[in-house]
């Protein structure tokens, strides 16, 4: 029985891709991790802040008792702005949750039979070159590149990928920033997302829009 956690499956891309998989495989059991609490009789769900390590923990805890067979991370963020005028909380934060939480999830998940497949979010325009005002986003993105790249080469026991999208028009991006830019709509990010992670043949790393 296929068990599918989405961390960051609230809102922005992983509620696209949420709500794409109950379609798809109704019969699948669905699990959301969010900062805000979700009741719903036909979910279950895990309230979690990723940059409070006692929330980290409850979320390890959750995926040790729930036992997901695959793990999409979608949570990330950043603040905007001159390296030196943000102050180092904000920075912390941003550390945290978009690249130290999804690499503490992938490290217990790799000790975890059920979890065949996990799947984190990066960056096609943060994770290969400088993505000015917005440094520590950057960094994290570039980490995660690191860890998955490095991490397709020491091990094959477990499908463990990275999908890298380009702009998307979501909260995390205001109609104020998307004048100049080629910004894809989510939905259709998702679909790209859903079918790639159902491709056993696909590659480790998935950039949308493709190359
Ligand atoms: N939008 C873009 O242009 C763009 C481009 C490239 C890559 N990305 C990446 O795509 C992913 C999804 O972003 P999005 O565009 O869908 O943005 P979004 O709509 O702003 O969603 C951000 C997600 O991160 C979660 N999140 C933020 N802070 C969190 C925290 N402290 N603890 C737990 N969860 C937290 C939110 O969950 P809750 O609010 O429910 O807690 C939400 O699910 C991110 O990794 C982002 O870096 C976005």
């Amino acid at each position: 029985m296929e068990k599918v956690l989405f961390v960051g499956g609230r809102r922005g891309l992983g509620a696209q891709v949420f709500k794409l998989w109950q379609t798809r495989f109704p019969k699948h059991s669905l699990a959301i991790s969010s900062r805000r609490a979700m009741a719903s009789a036909s979910l279950m769900s895990i309230k979690s802040d990723l940059s409070q390590q006692d929330d980290r923990e409850k979320l390890l805890q959750f995926v040790r008792e729930y036992k997901p067979t695959r793990v999409f991370y979608f949570a990330g963020g950043g603040p905007y702005g001159a390296f030196a005028d943000k102050e180092w909380k904000d920075h912390l934060w941003a550390l945290q949750v978009s690249l130290l939480a999804p690499m503490e999830l992938v490290h217990h998940c790799m000790k975890l039979p059920e979890v065949k497949q996990m799947v984190v979010v990066g960056s096609a325009v943060a994770e290969s070159k400088a993505d000015p005002n917005a440094a520590s986003y950057c960094a994290s993105k570039h980490g995660l590149l690191g860890l998955i790249s490095t991490l397709n080469r020491e091990t094959t026991t477990k499908d463990i990928r990275l999908f890298s999208p380009g702009y998307m028009a979501t909260e995390m991006l205001p109609a104020s920033a998307r004048a100049d830019k080629k910004v894809s709509d989510p939905q259709f990010v998702a679909i790209d997302f859903v079918n790639w992670v159902l491709d056993k043949e696909a590659s480790w790393h998935r950039l949308y829009p493709p190359d």
